[in-house]
C-alpha cells in the first residue's frame, strides 16, 4: 500500500523466544495497521550461527553483524531475545543511545543492570520494555507498574519458575523422584540448558528482584535476594506436607516492611487453601497484595516459545503505538524511593524441621531447651518411626528470626542425641 507507514524492527536472537516472536509478527501482519497504525517489518535478525537451518525463516534477513541492525537508521525497535549479560548489555545500550526503542526478555541482565538500561532509555527518550522477563506470558510488569500504580504494595509472592514447579508437582502427585522429574522437565523444554539456575532458585531470584523493584518503587538487584533451591526436598518432606494439608512450592517472596524490603526465594510449605497452592505443573502465578486492590493473582504459562513471545509482542505493539503518537519514553524507571534491603538474618519465618534423634527419655526436653535458649517458639511436634533406638522428630515452629533459627540449628548439630538434621523448610 502506498504511503503506508512501516515500523521496522531488528531481532537479536532467533532461538526459542525469537522464533516465537518471528511467528507472531508474521501472524499479526493482517491486523497490524489496525493495531499500530502502520505495517511492521522485520528488517534484520542477528544470530550466532548464520549457517544453521531455520525452518520457515527468510534467510536473507539473517546476519551475524550487530552493526547491520545498529547502523540501520530505519530500525526503530530492537528486540533482544538472545540472553546473557554480554554482549546483550552493550548491544541494548548501543541501541538506546542510538535513539532506538528496545524490548527485552532478559531477566539475568535486567535483574543486575536494570537501572543503567532504564536510565539510558530515559536519557534518550525511548522505550525500554521487558514484560517477558518475569513469568513469561503472564502480564505482571505492566500490571505492577501501571494498573496497580495507585496502590501501596506490601507483598509480592510468586511461583515464577516453571521447571521447579513441574518437578515439585510430579514429586507430589506421582511420587516421581527429583532426578526423573528434572529429566522430564528438560525433555519438555522448560529447564535452562544448565538447570542449576532453575533448581537452585537463581532464575526465580532474578524475577523476584525485578518484581520487587517495581512493586516497592526501590531498586532491588539479584544479589539482594537470598536464594535456596529444591534439591534437598525429599519424598518424606512431601509426605509430611500432605499430612499437614499443605504442598511444597518454590516461592519468590518479597515484602515491603517498616524495617526494609525482605526478598528471598526458597521452598515453602504452603497450606492448600492458599491460591498459589493450586498452581500445578509448569504453570506460574504471582500473588500481589495492595492497600487498595487487596489481593490479586496473575496466572499462566511462565515459559515457552509462544507464551513468552506473547509478552514480547505486547511490548513491541506498545512501543509501535508510542511511535505513532510520538510519546516514546513515557514510562521509564519508577524506582523513586531508596528503601533499604532488610538483613536476611532479621527476617522472621515459620520452620518445619525433620530431625533424627536418640529415642530415650529426656531427649525432647533437651531439644526444646535449645530452642528456648534461642527464642524459638515451638508450634507442634510429631514423633515417628521409632526404631533401632532412633526416632524422627518433626517440629514446626512459630515465626522466628532467621538468625535465631540458625543459632539453634548449630547448637542441635553439636548434640550427642541428634544424629541428623534431615530437613529445614520454611512454612508460609
Ligand atoms: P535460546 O533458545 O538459547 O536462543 C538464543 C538466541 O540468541 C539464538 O538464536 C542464538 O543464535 C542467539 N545468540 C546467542 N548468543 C549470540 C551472540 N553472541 N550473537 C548473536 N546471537 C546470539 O534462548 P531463549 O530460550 O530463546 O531465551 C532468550 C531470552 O529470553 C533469554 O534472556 C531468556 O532468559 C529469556 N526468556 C526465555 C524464556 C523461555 O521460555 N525460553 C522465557 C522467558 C524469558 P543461534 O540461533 O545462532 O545459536
Ligand atoms: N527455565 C525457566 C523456567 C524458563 O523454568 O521457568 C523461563 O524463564
Amino acid at each position: 500500500m502506498e504511503n503506508q507507514k512501516t515500523v521496522k524492527v531488528g531481532l537479536i536472537g532467533l532461538g526459542t523466544v525469537g522464533t516465537g516472536v518471528y511467528k507472531l509478527i508474521q501472524k499479526n501482519q493482517v491486523e497490524m495497521v489496525q493495531k499500530i497504525g502502520a505495517q511492521m517489518e522485520i528488517a534484520k535478525i542477528l544470530v550466532h550461527n548464520i549457517e544453521k537451518k531455520r525452518e520457515g525463516v527468510d534467510a536473507s534477513l539473517l546476519t551475524n553483524r550487530w552493526e547491520d541492525i545498529l547502523e540501520d537508521k530505519d530500525i526503530s525497535i530492537v528486540i533482544e531475545v538472545m540472553g546473557g549479560i554480554e554482549p546483550a548489555k552493550s548491544m541494548i545500550l548501543d541501541a538506546l543511545n542510538a535513539g532506538k526503542n528496545v524490548v527485552s526478555a532478559n531477566k539475568d541482565l535486567i535483574a543486575e543492570h536494570g537501572k543503567e538500561l532504564l536510565d539510558a532509555a530515559q536519557k534518550n527518550k525511548v522505550d525500554f520494555l521487558y514484560e517477558a522477563a518475569v513469568a513469561g506470558g503472564i502480564p505482571i510488569i505492566r500490571p505492577l507498574k501501571q494498573c496497580l500504580a495507585g496502590n501501596e504494595i506490601s507483598e509480592v509472592i510468586g511461583i515464577v519458575n516453571g521447571t521447579t514447579n513441574y518437578i515439585l508437582t510430579k514429586m507430589f502427585e506421582e511420587g516421581m523422584d527429583f532426578g526423573a522429574a528434572l529429566a522430564k522437565a528438560t525433555e519438555l523444554g522448560y529447564a535452562e540448558a544448565d538447570p542449576t539456575a532453575d533448581v537452585e532458585g537463581l532464575d526465580a531470584g532474578r524475577k523476584v528482584a525485578i518484581m520487587a523493584s517495581i512493586a516497592f518503587h526501590s531498586r532491588v538487584v539479584f544479589s539482594d535476594v537470598y536464594t535456596e533451591g529444591i534439591t534437598k526436598i525429599t519424598a518424606k518432606d512431601i509426605a509430611y506436607a500432605k499430612e499437614f494439608d499443605s504442598v511444597i512450592k518454590l516461592l519468590g517472596v518479597a515484602h515491603n516492611t517498616e524495617g526494609g524490603i525482605e526478598v528471598a526465594v526458597y521452598p515453602m510449605l504452603l497450606h492448600k487453601d492458599h491460591p498459589l497452592a493450586s498452581v500445578r505443573d509448569s504453570f506460574n502465578a504471582v500473588f500481589v497484595h495492595g492497600d487498595a486492590v487487596d489481593d490479586a493473582m496473575f496466572y499462566g504459562r511462565g515459559a515457552g516459545e509462544l507464551p513468552t513471545a506473547s509478552a514480547v509482542m505486547g511490548d513491541i505493539i506498545d512501543v509501535a503505538r508510542d511511535i505513532d503518537y510520538g510519546c516514546n519514553g513515557r514510562i521509564s524507571c519508577t524506582c523513586y524511593r531508596n528503601t533499604p534491603i532488610k538483613d536476611f538474618a532479621e527476617i522472621r519465618n515459620k520452620f518445619f524441621l525433620r530431625i533424627q534423634v536418640v529415642n530415650e527419655p529426656g531427649v525432647l526436653a533437651r531439644i526444646a531447651s535449645v530452642f528456648g535458649d534461642h527464642k524459638v517458639s515451638i508450634a507442634r511436634v510429631i514423633q515417628k518411626n521409632a526404631q533401632d533406638k532412633m526416632a524422627e522428630l518433626v517440629i514446626v515452629t512459630e515465626k522466628v528470626k532467621e538468625y535465631h533459627m540458625q543459632d539453634a540449628l548449630n547448637d542441635l548439630k553439636g548434640m550427642d542425641i541428634v544424629s541428623e538434621i534431615s530437613s529445614v523448610i520454611r512454612e508460609y
